[in-house]
């Protein structure tokens, strides 16, 4: 599928699998979850422009290169989107962070948004809205169509697991951001869990089950 990016990476894999385990600890959970991360950080920034700069070793001036441009903003969805932050923030410390709080309206089932703050600039900015689970997408496509009305430079999402309902209905609302995902699982089941998923993540990243 176009614009869909399967980060098979043997280590995220292997981190990934080891989260899924529903005797893992949220200690464990949330280790792996860090480390898998800022892998996953790694790969989401591998076309970010640089640009050169001289710089004076001690024995000479070379050119070397930085990052170009504004810092990167990583946009989380509240709650569990908290929980990836960390590990890119790890690789990517200066990184600029917003979040959007959403919550499903129950009679209409639709995303409404309770908290929204972003940093300054957002126009001179690359933008990554980060959540773990891609599921029915109806957050993802909320938050990335909020994130849009600030006219950012790009907008990249990254999960660590989604199915093909939630790609296909992100790809529909918005078909030009790149999806980022360690995997594809089978289905959704009828209460919007992805099988087989790894369970609630929000609930195993801070132990509330
Ligand atoms: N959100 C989760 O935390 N888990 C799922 O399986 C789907 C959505």
């Amino acid at each position: 599928m176009r614009n869909l990016h399967l980060i098979d990476h043997p280590l995220v894999q292997h981190k990934l699998t080891l989260m899924r385990r529903k005797d893992a600890s949220t200690s464990t959970f949330r280790t792996l979850l860090n480390e898998l991360s800022s892998l996953m950080a790694y790969e989401v920034t591998r076309d970010m422009p640089l640009q050169d700069i001289q710089v004076e070793t001690p024995l000479e001036t070379m050119t070397g290169r930085v990052i170009d441009g504004k810092k990167l903003v990583f946009v989380s969805i509240l709650r569990a989107g908290n929980g990836i932050l960390e590990g890119m923030l790890s690789m990517v410390p200066s990184a600029r962070v917003g979040h959007i709080g959403l919550y499903r309206d129950p009679q209409t089932l639709q995303p409404v948004e309770y908290y929204f703050k972003m940093p300054q600039d957002m126009a001179e900015r690359d933008v990554i809205v980060v959540d773990p689970m891609l599921a029915t997408g109806n957050s993802a496509i909320a938050a990335i169509s909020r994130v849009k009305q600030l006219n950012p430079k790009s907008i990249k999402f990254v999960c660590l697991l989604t199915c093909p309902e939630g790609v296909s209905a992100l790809q529909q609302a918005h078909p030009e951001v790149p999806i980022y995902t360690a995997a594809i699982d089978r289905q959704l089941n009828s209460h919007g869990y992805i099988l087989p998923g790894l369970g609630d993540a929000g609930d195993r990243i801070y132990g509330t089950k």
